[in-house]
């Protein structure tokens, strides 16, 4: 009967359009209710309520769960006059979005806020299983944004913060017991918290590194299929997936039905990337598929020579050119110079995504060259150092010699007078 009511009452709600006078003008009758019948149940909503966004925007009770706030008693909670208890699962996506579908509506407090988490979360795994099964352990709006101190995401205490998304999915991702029924894994949490992303904001702050819903969408939370995986990094990371997207292996990584980025980095549990990557002992990435034999694998020893010639030669220079600035020799046009062939190293490492010789080197050997002349700078200003050392003691003698002259000379004087 009372769901009867509801949806009575979201079919009215949904054919008018919302005044802004929904708005609360005078406080309501329910909270100081709620908080006088002692009943936790009843009265932590209106205790959470004051730091919620609905409240900042002069919205009460009535908002989401109808009734009359005039009315002091009971009868506030009259099925008459709209009121709906507490929402079912199933209508909860109902009752937020008979606010945040209408763009009209919701222009009046924010032009630029999104209108789509309806129509996303019904394409999501969790909307779906919701509408289709009525599975009552999927997440809706209220397992997300708790119902009673919702905020905005860039708010640090909302659950949508980026350092507290991890939380909010893990709360049921990372529970083996609550997604028993489930054939899915439970480590999600446990391995993006292993991973660089998560250091990368944790530690350092750096908001731009990636939370689940960053690689899931926000409320189109579907497992991210294939064709996609690679676009998700990309969006950030888009040099490497420039590389990859013309590489050998974007098109038989597709045939074989693996992903794209995911298959050498992983997806929740991403590490830095080394050097070390690169090879073909057991256990390493390219190891997984190619030998050391074949083209695959003369093409990873090929590339790892590369970069560590690269990268040796560009230590040797900066440290012979450290050791010319210690010795006051100046050298600090050289060393700006060999900035870029540090660039030259990022370059080719991510030209390593082409998985083609020839681009590692075409990037890299530019920087072997910059590299070169600065160590060839490193060994002159040594030279001349060695050179000046030598003048200063010739000069050192000669002027030594003199003052023996001199004292020589006084002491003959001195004898004579
Ligand atoms: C006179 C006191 C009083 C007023 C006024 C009042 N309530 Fe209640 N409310 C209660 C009590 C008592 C219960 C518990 C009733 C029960 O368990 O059946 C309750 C239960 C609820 C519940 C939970 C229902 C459920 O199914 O679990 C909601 C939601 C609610 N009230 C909302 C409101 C709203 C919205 C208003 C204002 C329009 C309001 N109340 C006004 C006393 C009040
Ligand atoms: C933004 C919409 C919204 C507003 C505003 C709102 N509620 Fe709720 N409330 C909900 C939803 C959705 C649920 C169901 C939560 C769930 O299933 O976890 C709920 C649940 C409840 C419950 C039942 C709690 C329980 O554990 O059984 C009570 C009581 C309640 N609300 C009272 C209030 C009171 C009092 C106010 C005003 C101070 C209020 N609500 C304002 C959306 C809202
Ligand atoms: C009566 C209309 C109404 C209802 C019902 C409603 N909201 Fe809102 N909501 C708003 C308005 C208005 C804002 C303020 C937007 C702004 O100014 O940024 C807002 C803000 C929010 C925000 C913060 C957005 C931001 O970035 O500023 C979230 C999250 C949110 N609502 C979620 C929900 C959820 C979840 C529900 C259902 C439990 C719900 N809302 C029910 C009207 C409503
Ligand atoms: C699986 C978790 C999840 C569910 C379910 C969910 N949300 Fe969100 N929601 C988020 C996250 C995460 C953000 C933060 C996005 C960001 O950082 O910009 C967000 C942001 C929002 C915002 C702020 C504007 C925006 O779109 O970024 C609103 C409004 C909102 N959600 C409403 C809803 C409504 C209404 C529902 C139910 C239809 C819902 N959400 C269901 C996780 C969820
Ligand atoms: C209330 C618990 C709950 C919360 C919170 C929750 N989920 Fe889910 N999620 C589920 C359940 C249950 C399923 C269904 C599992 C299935 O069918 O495989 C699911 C399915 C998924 C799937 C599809 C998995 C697959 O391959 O079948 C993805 C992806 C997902 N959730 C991501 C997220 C993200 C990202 C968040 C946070 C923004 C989140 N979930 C929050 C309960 C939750
Ligand atoms: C850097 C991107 C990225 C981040 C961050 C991320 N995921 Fe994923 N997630 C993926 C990819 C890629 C897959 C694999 C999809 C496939 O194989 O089709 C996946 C798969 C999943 C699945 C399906 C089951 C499984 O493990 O294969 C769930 C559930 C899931 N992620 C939840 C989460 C949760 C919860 C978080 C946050 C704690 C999270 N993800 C963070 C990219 C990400
Ligand atoms: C929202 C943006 C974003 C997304 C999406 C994203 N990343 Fe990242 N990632 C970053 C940032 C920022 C860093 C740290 C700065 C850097 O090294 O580029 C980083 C670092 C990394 C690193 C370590 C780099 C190093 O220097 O060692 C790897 C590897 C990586 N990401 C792989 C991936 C993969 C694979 C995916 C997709 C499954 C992905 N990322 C998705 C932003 C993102
Ligand atoms: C076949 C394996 C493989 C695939 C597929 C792959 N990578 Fe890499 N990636 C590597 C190796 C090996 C390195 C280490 C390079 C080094 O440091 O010498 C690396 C390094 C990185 C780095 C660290 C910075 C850099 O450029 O060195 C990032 C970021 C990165 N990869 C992102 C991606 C993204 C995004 C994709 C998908 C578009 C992807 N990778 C696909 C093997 C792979
Ligand atoms: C998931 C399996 C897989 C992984 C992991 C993998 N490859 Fe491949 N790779 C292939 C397949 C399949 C081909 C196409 C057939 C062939 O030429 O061997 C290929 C082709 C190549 C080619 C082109 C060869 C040619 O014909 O010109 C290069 C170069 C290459 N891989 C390098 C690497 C390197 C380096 C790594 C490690 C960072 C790596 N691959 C990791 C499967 C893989």
């Amino acid at each position: 009967m009372r769901g009867l009511l509801a949806l009575a009452w979201l079919a009215f709600a949904g054919m008018t359009v919302l005044p802004a006078a929904a708005q609360q003008q005078r406080p309501e009758s329910c909270a100081a209710c709620h908080l006088e019948t002692g009943d936790e149940r009843l009265a932590n909503p209106v205790k959470q309520f004051g730091e919620d966004i609905h409240s900042a925007k002069g919205f009460g009770c009535v908002a989401c769960h109808g009734g009359d706030g005039r009315e002091a008693g009971m009868e506030a909670m009259d099925p008459a006059k709209g009121y709906i208890g507490k929402p079912e699962r199933q209508q909860v996506v109902q009752v937020c979005g008979r606010c945040h579908s209408d763009a009209r509506f919701m222009k009046q407090y924010n032009p630029a806020l999104r209108v789509d988490q309806v129509t996303e979360y019904a394409t999501s795994v969790h909307g779906r299983r919701l509408r289709e099964f009525g599975d009552p352990k999927v997440a809706t709006c209220v397992n997300c944004h708790p119902a009673h101190s919702i905020k905005p995401p860039s708010d640090p205490r909302s659950s949508v913060h980026p350092l507290k998304v991890a939380e909010t999915c893990g709360r049921c991702h990372g529970d083996p017991k609550y997604m028993e029924v489930y054939k899915i894994p439970t480590d999600q949490l446990a391995k993006y918290r292993q991973s660089v992303h998560w250091r990368l904001m944790s530690v350092k702050g750096d908001l731009s590194a990636p939370t689940c819903n960053d690689c899931h969408g926000n409320h189109g939370a579907a497992p991210p299929g294939i064709s996609w995986v690679g676009n998700v990094c990309g969006q950030c990371h888009t040099v490497q997936a420039e590389f990859f997207g013309k590489s050998p292996h974007a098109k038989v990584f597709a045939q074989m039905g693996v992903p794209g980025c995911a298959t050498c980095h992983s997806n929740h549990d991403i590490q830095e990337a080394t050097d070390a990557m690169l090879v073909l002992a057991d256990q390493a990435v390219c190891a997984g598929c190619h030998a050391a034999a074949d083209k695959g694998g003369k093409a990873a020893a090929d590339m790892r020579a590369l970069i560590d010639s690269l990268g040796g030669e560009y230590d040797k220079a900066r440290a012979i050119l450290l050791q010319a600035e210690r010795a006051g020799m100046e050298v600090s046009q050289a060393q700006f110079d060999l900035n870029a062939a540090k660039d030259a190293l990022v370059k080719a490492r991510a030209a390593i995504h082409a998985f083609r010789v020839e681009a590692v080197k075409k990037e890299g050997e530019p920087g072997l060259e910059i590299s070169a002349k600065a160590y060839a700078r490193g060994v002159r200003a040594l030279d001349e150092l060695q050179f000046r050392r030598k003048g200063l003691a010739v000069s050192l003698v000669i002027i030594l010699a003199v003052i023996a002259g001199i004292v020589v000379k006084i002491r003959q004087l001195d004898r004579r007078s």
